[in-house]
C-alpha cells in the first residue's frame, strides 16, 4: 500500500496549521471580531486583550523581558526590512554601514542593495563551506560607522546553525546592534534573544504551524534601548513603529503555535533528526555522489540538503511528482539563477543545479521518509541512466 500521497517534505518554505491553532483563532473570526484599537467597546476591549495575551506569550517563547519588545508584522520579511532599513534611517546620524553574510534570505541581501543605492555601504561576509561564519570575520569588518550586523540564526536552504552568542560578543564589545532573521529557527532549535545577546530578531508564525501573514520584529528596549524609524506612517499602532489594523486572529494563531512549538521542541527535534539521517543513510547507501551541503554536525533538525552529481535538481522535482521538494528556497524559486547560498559555499558549477533540499516536519512519518528515500534512489538511479546514453563516456 504505502503512504499517503502526495508526501509533504518542504517545511522550510512554510508548514500547515496545527488544527489547535486554528480553534484558538476561530472565535476572533467570528465573534470576537474587534478592531484590537477601539477603545469605546467591548468588542475592541476583548481583541486587545486577545492581541496583548499572545503578545507576553511570545515575548516569554523568545526569552524577552518585555512584552512591548515585540511589535507584529506580516511576517519576516517585513521584519527584516523593519529592522534594517530602520536602524539605518534611524542610525543615520551615528553611521552609514551594515555587515551581513552572504547567505542571508532576500529579505535582508535586498534590502541592504536598496540601502546601498541610497548611499549606505554594506559588507557581505564570505563563508565557510558548510556555511558557517566566523565571529573574527564580523569583527574585522566592523568600522567606526557600523550601525547594524545582520547574521540570520538557521539557513533556509542548508540548515546551518550560526554562531550568534559569540558574533553578539563581538557587537556589543563595539557598541553595534545586532540582528537576527531568525524565521527557521524559533520554535525549532533553542532561541533566547538574552541568552543570545540579540538587539533586533525577525519570525514567522508560518514556519511553526501557525497562520500566514503575520510575523513579528523583536526590539530591545533596555540596554541599549533601540529607535527604529518605521516604515509605515498611519494611526500609530505598535507604538508607532508599524501602523495598521492588528490581524487579531493571526495574532491569537501565532501565539498558540509558539506555545505549542516549544511544548515538545526537543523532542520533535530529535525526532525530525533521525527521520534526516535514516534519509541520508538510505541515499548515500542506495548511491553513488551524494554529497551533503552545510554541517554534518548541529543544523536545522528537520533540514537535510543534498547535491546528486549528475542530475539536474529540476528534473528529479519532475520525477518526484508525488513529494513536495525542492530545489532552493520558495522565497527565491521565481528567479532562476542558481541559489546564491549553494554559490557562496564555494560548489563547483557542475553541482549548483544538483542541489535538493528536503524540509521534514511534524506531520511526517517513519514510512513516508522510506518512500521518499526509495524512490528518490530508483529516480536518480534512471535519470543519470538517461543521461549516461545521451552522453557515453561520462560517468555518473
Ligand atoms: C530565513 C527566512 N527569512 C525570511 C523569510 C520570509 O518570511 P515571510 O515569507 O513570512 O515574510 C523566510 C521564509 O519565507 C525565511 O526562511
Amino acid at each position: 500500500v504505502g503512504p499517503k500521497l502526495p508526501i509533504y517534505l518542504d517545511h522550510h518554505a512554510t508548514t500547515p496549521l496545527d488544527p489547535r491553532v486554528f480553534d484558538a483563532m476561530r472565535p476572533y473570526f467570528e465573534r470576537d471580531y474587534g478592531n484590537a484599537a477601539s477603545t469605546t467597546h467591548v468588542f475592541g476591549w476583548r481583541a486587545e486583550a486577545a492581541v496583548e495575551n499572545a503578545r507576553e506569550s511570545l515575548a516569554a517563547g523568545i526569552g524577552a523581558r518585555d512584552p512591548r519588545e515585540i511589535c507584529f508584522t506580516s511576517g519576516s520579511t517585513e521584519s527584516d526590512n523593519l529592522a534594517l532599513k530602520g536602524a539605518a534611517f534611524g542610525l543615520a546620524a551615528e553611521g552609514d554601514h551594515i555587515v551581513t553574510t552572504r547567505i542571508e534570505h532576500p529579505a535582508v541581501l535586498d534590502a541592504c542593495t536598496a540601502l546601498e543605492r541610497q548611499g549606505r555601504r554594506v559588507t557581505r561576509l564570505a563563508v565557510d563551506a558548510v556555511g558557517r561564519v566566523d565571529p573574527a570575520d564580523v569583527a574585522r569588518a566592523i568600522d567606526e560607522r557600523t550601525v547594524l550586523v545582520s547574521v540570520m540564526a538557521a539557513n533556509s536552504e542548508i540548515g546551518v546553525i550560526q554562531p550568534l552568542a559569540e558574533i553578539a560578543r563581538v557587537c556589543r564589545e563595539r557598541s553595534v546592534l545586532l540582528h537576527s532573521d531568525a524565521a527557521q529557527a524559533v520554535g525549532r532549535i533553542p532561541f533566547d534573544v538574552e541568552e543570545l545577546g540579540l538587539d533586533l530578531a525577525s519570525f514567522s508564525a508560518h514556519k511553526m504551524y501557525g497562520p500566514k501573514g503575520v510575523g513579528a520584529l523583536y526590539v530591545r528596549r533596555r540596554r541599549p534601548r533601540i529607535r527604529l524609524e518605521p516604515l509605515l506612517h498611519g494611526g500609530g499602532h505598535e507604538r508607532g513603529l508599524r501602523s495598521g489594523t492588528l490581524p487579531v486572529p493571526l495574532i491569537v494563531g501565532f501565539a498558540r503555535a509558539l506555545e505549542i512549538a516549544l511544548e515538545d521542541r526537543d523532542v520533535e527535534a530529535a525526532r525530525l533528526a533521525s527521520l534526516r539521517d535514516r534519509l541520508l543513510a538510505r541515499l548515500e547507501e542506495g548511491l553513488e555522489g551524494v554529497r551533503l551541503t552545510g554541517p554534518r554536525g548541529p543544523r536545522l533538525p528537520g533540514n537535510l540538503h543534498v547535491c546528486l552529481e549528475g542530475v539536474q535538481a529540476d528534473q528529479v522535482l519532475v520525477e518526484m511528482k508525488d513529494v513536495a521538494l525542492s530545489s532552493g528556497s520558495a522565497c527565491s524559486s521565481a528567479r532562476p539563477e542558481p541559489s546564491h547560498v549553494l554559490q557562496a559555499l564555494g560548489l563547483p558549477d557542475r553541482l549548483l543545479r544538483s542541489g535538493l533540499r528536503i524540509g521534514i516536519g511534524r506531520p511526517n512519518t517513519t514510512e513516508e521518509i522510506d518512500w521518499v528515500g526509495e524512490r528518490l534512489v530508483q529516480v536518480v538511479r534512471e535519470l543519470r541512466a538517461a543521461q549516461a546514453v545521451r552522453s557515453p563516456g561520462r560517468s555518473l
